[in-house]
């Protein structure tokens, strides 16, 4: 039996109970959910790279435990089965309600709409080749060569606890009990073959991936140092800049894996303290852009292009170490990736008495080596550097789209 969240919000109002329906839409952005609040889940990429970033995100990583592939198979199965249903705002499809078991759905976002949820699912190294070599499932071989762990980099002081993972799912929702709902559902769909490892919750955008001409509605998301972010990120409906810097393409001769993505997820950890103490100038300086306004030190207005070969009475104009200046295409032979970070806080760093918080950084690309070249020139010579830290660290093979009903996440890699 099939419930629909949004059917269950209406038959409340219209049973005249608006109390308990505005109750119930209490903590939902859109109550009215317009019918744009469904991101469609089938195609020929996951949704939820592309898709224009919506406000919070729910992040987990699992541990395969099972050893069994017919086991993997199943649970990718009614994952996808599961995510699929709670895309569209229904509840996890399962049993008509019986008081002698658990209910399959967990039930704390019925009456919320679908608030643009997706859910994404990449896998990770350690599925390919345990730690010890093994070829734990019988899917070494398939391994895409590009398809390694990331080596050490600097700026990182990695935390095993909230690192790797051999799933990872990111679950993205303009509403974050939707966001915890998905994830937390597949967790419990999959006990018996995964055990969860890490997780974050990501409470606002950090990226936007919509570009100057649509903008973003409240306009590009500032992170938690205050700085815009995303302004000269791909744009989600620029295919061509996708397809060259985002999806994997089928003569990438990286097998199952044409039409998915890599994802490069970091938790980052911000200095806040010193960082606020810190000059405006200063700020400015160390990304390179106008703290008000987004604009390049070098211009006006946010979208206007940056001139790095501008100079000032102190030499350049955007510094040699700003962020901008060495993560920019036009300094790194014209590599991009997709950005689509969340700000992060988990309470206080009990040992300094600091806030624990900073950017869950979730990246894109084509090829894991994009983000290596821009992280090694970055944790060397960052201005930013002063004031962050990488602390936990995954990167994941995502499968192309789903096709249809039949089509479940991975097929082609378990094919
Ligand atoms: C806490 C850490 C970070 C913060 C606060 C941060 C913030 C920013 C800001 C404010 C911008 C300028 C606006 C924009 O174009 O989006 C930017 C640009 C960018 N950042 Fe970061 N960033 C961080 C980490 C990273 C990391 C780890 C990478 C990749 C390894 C990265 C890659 C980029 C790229 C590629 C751009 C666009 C540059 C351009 O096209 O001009 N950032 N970042």
């Amino acid at each position: 039996m099939e419930l629909s969240r949004r059917r269950l919000l209406q038959g409340i109002a219209g049973a005249g109970a608006a109390g308990a329906g505005l109750a119930l839409a209490g903590c939902a952005p859109s109550a009215a959910a317009a019918p744009t609040d469904v991101v469609d889940f089938h195609g020929p990429h996951q949704a939820g790279i592309a898709t224009a970033v919506q406000d919070r995100l729910a992040f987990m990583t699992f541990d395969v435990t099972s050893t069994s592939r017919a086991d993997v198979v199943e649970l990718l199965k009614s994952w996808t089965t599961a995510a699929e249903a709670m895309t569209r705002g229904a509840a996890v499809p399962g049993a008509p309600p019986d008081d002698q078991v658990p209910p399959a759905d967990t039930g704390e976002a019925a009456g919320l709409p679908a608030a643009r949820l997706t859910v994404t699912v990449g896998f990770g190294p350690s599925l390919f080749t345990g730690p010890d070599g093994s070829d734990r499932f019988g899917l070494a071989a398939r391994r895409p060569a590009a398809f390694v762990p990331l080596p050490a980099l600097p700026g990182e002081l990695l935390d095993p606890a909230r690192s790797g993972g051999d799933i990872a799912v990111q679950a993205c929702s303009d509403d974050p009990q939707v966001a915890f709902h998905a994830v937390r559902n597949l967790a419990r769909i999959g006990r018996g073959t995964v055990v969860a490892r890490w997780a974050e919750l990501g409470f606002g955008k950090t990226s936007s991936t919509q570009g100057s001409a649509d903008g973003d509605p409240g306009g590009t998301p500032r992170n938690l140092m205050g700085f815009k972010d995303g302004t000269r990120n791909i744009v989600g409906t620029d295919d061509a800049a996708l397809d060259q810097h985002v999806w994997v393409a089928d003569a990438d001769g990286q097998g199952w894996l044409g039409g998915g993505s890599y994802l490069v997820a970091r938790r980052i950890r911000m200095f806040v303290e010193p960082w606020d103490r810190d000059r405006l100038g200063d700020q400015e300086a160390v990304f390179g852009r106008f703290k008000d306004s987004g604009a390049p030190l070098t211009g006006k207005a946010e979208f206007d292009a940056p001139d790095y070969a501008a100079t000032g009475a102190d030499g350049p104009v955007i510094p040699a170490n700003a962020h901008i200046r060495l993560a920019s295409p036009e300094n790194n032979g014209g590599l991009r990736i997709l950005r689509r970070g969340y700000s992060y806080t988990d309470g206080i760093d009990a040992t300094t008495g600091t806030l624990d918080a900073g950017l869950f950084f979730l990246a894109y690309m084509r090829d894991p080596n994009q983000f290596v070249t821009l992280q090694r020139k970055l944790g060397t010579s960052d201005a930013l550097n002063e004031y962050i830290r990488h602390v936990g660290s995954g990167l994941f093979a995502v499968p192309p789209g789903t096709s249809g009903p039949d089509d479940w996440w991975g097929r082609a890699l378990f094919s």
